[in-house]
């Protein structure tokens, strides 16, 4: 387990999403996933994913039940609200120092920033309480051989191929951000905090390209086969 996060520190906190902290001594991974009841495949994939952007999509990944995906996926929301975009707000938002001797070029790194983590509250909310369940139910109709019309009435009408199209890329705003900073704002008053900020970004970004994939590439595919079989029931009926 140590060589892995040599390997790769961003590891970390893709460990602590399943419930592992730092320490782990001398154990292994299929150690540790034993210790903490954690399905080691399914560990393994989420990892080796993080670590080589070519081994992905990965067609194993698939095969994980989608109760397993949600979880991890829930999970890494729970991380970014609580988390992830406190701590820059911490930074961006002068409680630890000013970046910018004008006032108002922070105001603006902390305007952009506040439309930034809204957009992105928007559409994290969208997906735990609309997608996920949806998803949820539909593995349920499937593994029970039932046809969609099982679905709770709010779901009957709702496709996973709806989401996929409406998956905004909250991406985008975050670059838009570091542009800000790197670009177009004067030079800092001081530099490493601001370099503080970019860091923490860029981290950010990074973690959430990869979230993306897996949402894109393994749990829509995934729901949309099920979608498939549970709605061909209806119409046979
Ligand atoms: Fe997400
Ligand atoms: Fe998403």
């Amino acid at each position: 387990m140590v060589d892995l996060v040599h390997k790769n520190h961003v590891l970390i906190s893709v460990f602590s999403r399943f419930g592992i902290s730092l320490g782990f001594g001398d154990k292994t991974i299929r150690e540790i996933c034993q210790e903490k009841k954690i399905d080691l495949q399914f560990f393994l994939e989420i990892v080796n994913s993080f670590l080589d952007h070519d081994y992905f999509p990965r067609e194993q990944l698939k095969s994980f039940p989608i109760r397993l995906i949600v979880d991890y996926l829930t999970k890494t929301h729970h991380e970014y609200l609580t988390k992830t975009i406190p701590e820059i707000e911490s930074v961006i938002s002068g409680r630890e120092g000013i970046c910018y001797k004008d006032k108002e070029h922070n105001f603006l790194m902390n305007t952009f920033f506040q439309e930034y983590k809204d957009e992105l509250i928007t559409h994290i909310k969208r997906e735990d309480e609309q997608v996920f369940p949806y998803a949820l139910e539909v593995e349920q109709c499937y593994l029970q051989k039932k046809s969609a019309e099982s679905l709770p009435d709010k779901f009957r009408d709702y496709t996973i191929s709806r989401y996929l199209q409406e998956h905004d890329d909250v991406e985008e705003k975050l670059f838009d951000l570091k542009n800000i900073i790197i670009k177009y704002l004067p030079p800092p008053k001081n530099p490493r905090l601001c370099y503080r900020v970019i860091v923490l970004l860029f981290n950010l970004e990074k973690d959430m390209n990869d979230h993306s994939r897996i949402e894109e590439k393994v749990f829509v595919p995934k729901v949309a086969m099920m979608e498939k079989v549970i709605r061909r029931k209806n119409s046979r009926q």
